[in-house]
């Protein structure tokens, strides 16, 4: 929970908003340090062309040997909100989980302790109150809806790729793309693991060929201004704790 001068410095800098309301692009850095994940959107569509601009960006991703293993379904309307509507009731109906990624049971150690960390810093900006079950209920299920966002982007890649590490890998970049993408275009994302609970829901809706594997979804829209959530700095671990520096001192 470091409050170092980058975390003072993303408190105290001018808004994203009000760098690009001036009418110029942000830097990059601007971008990497303001980005956060957004759970409160506007209703306001988004426009096609300007999805096809963050996707543009995101598939600059590198990947291994260039084979670019991703695909993006853009989702929005009528099968957005079937996916949603499905995806929660199967959860609220005790269906087990149908991921089509590997992920093992929840997170122990550090990784928990993390983990609780964020959700303390989401429950306190939402005002939920630890032992509140029911607006924490309520907020998983906002989880389950995709924040309500008015697009979701699944993100699969090539089947013949299952056994290999290394398409997630490539994934990921690119998932990180689309998120910095969506921030420097105005628009807020979260990527959404919860949204592709229910993988049947997402494959039908979304319409996913057989031959791809779902690896995630990233909600997206523009950012609900009375959103509390919103405006959460998640902390980040120190270089220093990250980073082994080797043969610089020697
Ligand atoms: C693979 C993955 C899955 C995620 N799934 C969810 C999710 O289901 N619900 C959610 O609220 N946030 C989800 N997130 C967002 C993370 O909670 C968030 O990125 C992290 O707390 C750091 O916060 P920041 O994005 O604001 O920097 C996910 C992120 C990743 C990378």
């Amino acid at each position: 929970m470091e409050c170092g001068s980058v975390d003072l410095f993303i408190l105290t800098r001018p808004t994203s908003a009000a760098r690009r309301e001036q009418g110029r692009r942000l830097e990059f850095e601007e971008v990497i340090r303001g980005r956060r994940s957004i759970r409160g959107y506007k209703t306001d569509p988004v426009p096609k062309e300007v999805i096809k601009d963050v996707i543009e960006l995101a598939n600059r991703a590198p990947s291994s040997m260039n084979t670019q293993p991703w695909h993006f379904h853009v989702v929005t309307g009528k099968p957005l909100d079937r996916i949603r509507k499905g995806n929660t009731e199967r959860n609220l109906g005790g269906v087990a989980p149908s991921r089509e990624i590997r992920m093992h049971g929840g997170y122990l150690g550090v990784h928990r302790e993390r983990q609780k960390a964020i959700a303390a810093q989401l429950f306190e900006a939402m005002g939920i109150d630890w032992g509140d079950k029911e607006r924490r209920h309520d907020w998983v299920l906002r989880g389950f809806r995709q924040f309500d966002a008015p697009v979701s982007i699944v993100v699969t890649y090539d089947k013949d790729l299952a056994d290999n590490d290394v398409a997630i890998f490539d994934c990921g970049a690119a998932v990180n793309g689309l998120v910095n993408a969506a921030w420097s275009k105005g628009l807020g994302a979260v990527i959404n693991g919860q949204g592709i609970m229910q993988s049947p829901v997402v494959r039908e809706f979304a319409r996913i060929p057989e031959d791809e594997i779902i690896m995630t979804c990233v909600a997206m829209g523009y950012p609900g201004g009375e959103f509390a959530a919103n405006d959460v700095v998640s902390h980040r671990r120190v270089v220093d704790d990250v980073t082994q520096f080797v043969g610089f001192d020697d």
